[in-house]
């Protein structure tokens, strides 16, 4: 039983298998063909924060599998009342077949996955955020060709989304490019000697930018660290990607966000909205991407 608690959870070959199946799923979805592999399946879904392309997608996405999905939040269930994570994983695991939770410490989907006899999906935590760098890749070869050997420009705090880039940067050997302010950079612990090598940090955020094929960013402040937005917002101040930063990229350079985005904060109105903007492909690919990823966790690889 595999669960993908981050994108290191799959190989690179078993990352190439959902892409070439994500792009099929996506035809069909497109043609109104029926694909139900997943018939009677049922997807628990978590969410201790706010979602809305998570939420969507996955429910949406077992739907048109021909599944069904039971969304749950922590208020709703005795998790707010204290119950362990490691009994709701058994109660939770022995009723359905498949498991997404969002949450805080990477942690606590650990523990879930370690009491849980179905597979678990990481559908955001503190630390890592695999489904939106899967449909982030996906973007890209859709766009372009292959991400190897490119370059990849992070701009703004050292989160979840950066860390999965980074994964990502090692998985598929292209270069990540990091500028944030000082004090929102990398924890030099989380960073594993063999990642260091695909990973380049800049004070300056235009000279990240400079030569990208993608430059990517997001929210000021992550979900759980709303306490500090308005330290963020002083410290953050030139870090938006405007149209001055992505002419320093590759002429050909994209532009990526996991969304929801702040106009006029991490990005400007005019590169969001502008045609280096492939922002509402990725989200549309969440769906493709994790129908892919739910139809290998539970059936392994088809061919039809
Ligand atoms: N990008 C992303 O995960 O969006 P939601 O928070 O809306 O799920
Ligand atoms: N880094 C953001 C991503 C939201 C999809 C957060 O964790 O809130």
């Amino acid at each position: 039983m595999k669960h993908f608690l981050q994108l290191t959870d799959l190989s690179r070959e078993e990352h190439e298998y959902l892409f070439a199946r994500t792009r099929h799923i996506k035809q069909l979805f497109k043609n109104y063909v029926i694909h139900h592999p997943l018939q009677d399946r049922m997807l628990a879904m978590v969410f201790e924060k706010q979602s809305t392309r998570t939420r969507v997608s996955f429910e949406a996405g077992i739907h048109q599998l021909g599944g069904s999905s039971i969304n749950l939040t922590r208020g709703d269930t005795q998790l707010g009342r204290g119950e362990p994570i490691e009994d709701v994983a058994r109660v939770i695991s022995r009723m359905v077949d498949l498991v997404m939770i969002r949450t805080y410490d990477q942690t606590i989907i650990e523990r879930f996955a370690q009491f849980s006899r179905v597979p678990v999906i990481n559908g955001l935590t503190n630390e890592y955020h695999p489904c939106q760098i899967l449909a982030d890749i996906y973007t890209w070869l859709e766009h372009r060709d292959t991400i190897q050997g490119r370059t990849v420009a992070w701009i703004g705090d050292a989160n979840n989304m950066f860390y999965t880039w980074l994964q990502a940067a090692r998985l598929f050997d292209f270069r990540l490019h990091l500028a944030a302010p000082g004090g929102y950079g990398p924890d030099p612990a989380r960073i594993a000697a063999e990642e260091a090598a695909f990973l380049t940090t800049f004070e300056d955020p235009m000279e990240a930018a400079r030569g990208a094929d993608l430059v990517t960013t997001d929210v000021w402040t992550s979900m759980g660290f709303e306490a500090e937005t308005d330290e963020r917002k002083k410290d953050f101040a030139d870090f938006q990607v405007d149209a001055e930063m992505m002419a320093q990229a590759h002429p050909e350079a994209l532009f990526m966000h996991c969304l929801p985005a702040h106009r006029g904060e991490e990005v400007s109105h005019e590169v969001l909205e502008g045609p280096q903007s492939v922002v509402w492909d990725e989200a549309e690919n969440r769906l493709h991407a994790q129908k892919a990823l739910m139809e290998y966790l539970l059936l392994g690889r088809q061919n039809s």
